[in-house]
């Protein structure tokens, strides 16, 4: 890596535990590329296998996901037999029983869960009273669920650009989205990698604004010795069948202020409390004891798979910063571990000789790898924004001028690059795997980059 290339930033995370590279995206002269690019782990025979060539990787699968074994077998068959189906029958029951150790496992105090991602960030919006009129910021780069929450409650989202080289929202973008009716950010830690959370803080704190975390993606990754989710006044995640820890569909919200996750629960639970009085309007959002019982039998172990996928990332980084134009996700400053939930770098045309990312992505297909182009549009290129915009409720919140702002606003340059330019893996199964399965990613990415020539030809 050429550390004249590097920002000061960028340099420091790189030097971080568990630092993920932080390459440059400048184009480098072509000697220089000769110098910089790898080598294969096992020489390839016979040039592209989308043009006749001996493919990188055959016969060989990855390792499943979702994760099951015994133990998920017998959680599930023992809720089954004891006919305690539905939280409400036992405090002592399997979705109270998850919600302590996941409070213990991210170190928040508390926990509720829920039946999605989804619902468990619908439920803190309603929690922090965000209502109708109101704006809370977040990410064009990331699930429906995300904006669903918001707009749930009828308060407007606002979406900020994003940070080309992370994924993340761009914090500076945040602050210039503020306006008088913000009452929160939701940083969405994308890909399983955590945000810019110290300047995100920094800026609720300077305009008095709540930060709900959108840690869906995010189990167990720590920035700065917290886990995500235990930063910003709530944190959420979800356990929807691919995540990293997973159970159908299920969701969870952590937070340290008791009164506030007492609120969360009465919200999730029709809105009556824990003592039995309906207090609030709130859906019901409540996990069952199925979902429950299935994460408890995916606990044992899930240490051991986090330390491995974060291994393997760390190998896979360490080969693939050396083929120019693939880019790993840059990580920030204080980040020690992800979920990764994806493996996710950028794809940069320019130096496979100007192949389209699609070509590059067949290419690396026939070699036996699949990687992925993920989100297409962005929220902000998505058809809810009229539809929104055109409701009668918008309509008498916010004003013209405000809502003319708006449809405006929604550009994010940023997040169409990232759009064009994602290439990543699904990763909760595949970083699962041995350093060979690292190797037969690394070495195809290679071989199709030493025959970037003849890729605008397939
Ligand atoms: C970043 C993000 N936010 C929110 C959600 C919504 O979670 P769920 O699908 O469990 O409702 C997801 C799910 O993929 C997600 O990835």
């Amino acid at each position: 890596m050429d550390k004249n290339n590097l920002t000061r930033r960028q340099l420091l995370a790189t030097a971080s535990v568990g630092t993920i590279a932080a390459v440059s995206r400048s184009v480098p002269a072509y000697g220089n590329i000769a110098k910089k690019a790898g080598k294969l782990a096992r020489p390839s025979t016979g040039g592209l296998a989308i043009l006749g060539g001996e493919p990188v990787r055959k016969n060989k699968s990855w390792p499943q996901w979702p994760h099951w074994d015994q133990n998920v077998i017998d959680s599930v068959v023992k809720t089954t037999k004891s006919r305690v189906w539905c939280r409400i029958q036992s405090s002592s029951g399997t979705v109270a029983t998850f919600e302590k150790e996941f409070a213990q496992m991210t170190g928040a105090k508390f926990c509720v869960a829920t039946g999605s991602g989804t619902q468990a960030l619908h439920t803190c919006v309603e929690a922090l009273g965000i209502d109708a009129g109101d704006e809370v910021i977040t990410s064009p780069y990331t699930d429906p669920g995300t904006i669903a929450s918001i707009l749930a409650a009828r308060a407007l989202p606002v979406m900020a650009d994003l940070d080309t080289e992370s994924y993340q929202l761009d914090p500076e973008d945040v602050e210039r989205k503020i306006t008088e009716n913000t009452k929160a950010i939701m940083p969405v830690h994308m890909m399983g990698q955590p945000c810019n959370m110290e300047r995100i803080m920094e800026i609720a704190k300077k305009h008095n604004l709540k930060v709900i975390e959108d840690a869906c993606q995010a189990h167990l990754a720590e920035y700065q010795g917290k886990k995500v989710g235990t930063i910003g006044d709530l944190g959420c995640f979800s356990f929807q069948s691919s995540k990293t820890i997973a159970c159908g569909e299920g969701g969870a919200i952590i937070g340290n202020d008791e009164d506030l996750m007492d609120k969360c629960y009465t919200v999730h639970n029709h809105g009556t409390s824990r003592r039995g009085h309906t207090e609030v309007a709130g859906p019901k959002y409540r996990m069952n004891e199925f979902e429950a019982a299935v994460l408890l039998g995916q606990l044992p172990g899930v240490q051991e798979r986090f330390a491995r996928r974060n291994e393997n990332a760390r190998y896979l980084t360490s080969r693939l910063k050396d083929v120019p134009g693939i880019v790993p996700q840059k990580l920030y400053e204080g980040t020690a571990s992800g979920s990764f939930y994806l493996y996710a770098t950028t794809y940069l045309k320019e130096h496979f000789n100007g192949a389209e990312r699609s070509q590059f992505l067949k290419a690396l297909n026939a070699e036996g790898i699949s990687l992925s182009p993920y989100i297409a549009l962005g929220l902000h290129r998505e058809p809810w924004i009229e539809h929104i915009l055109s409701s009668k409720v918008y309509k008498k919140m916010f004003s013209e001028k405000r809502l003319q702002r708006y449809r405006e606003e929604t550009a994010c340059p940023n997040c169409d690059k990232v759009c064009d330019e994602m290439a990543m893996i699904w990763a909760s199964g595949p970083l699962l795997g041995t350093k060979e399965d690292m190797d037969d990613i690394a070495d195809a990415i290679q071989k199709v980059y030493e025959n970037r020539d003849k890729l605008r030809s397939i």
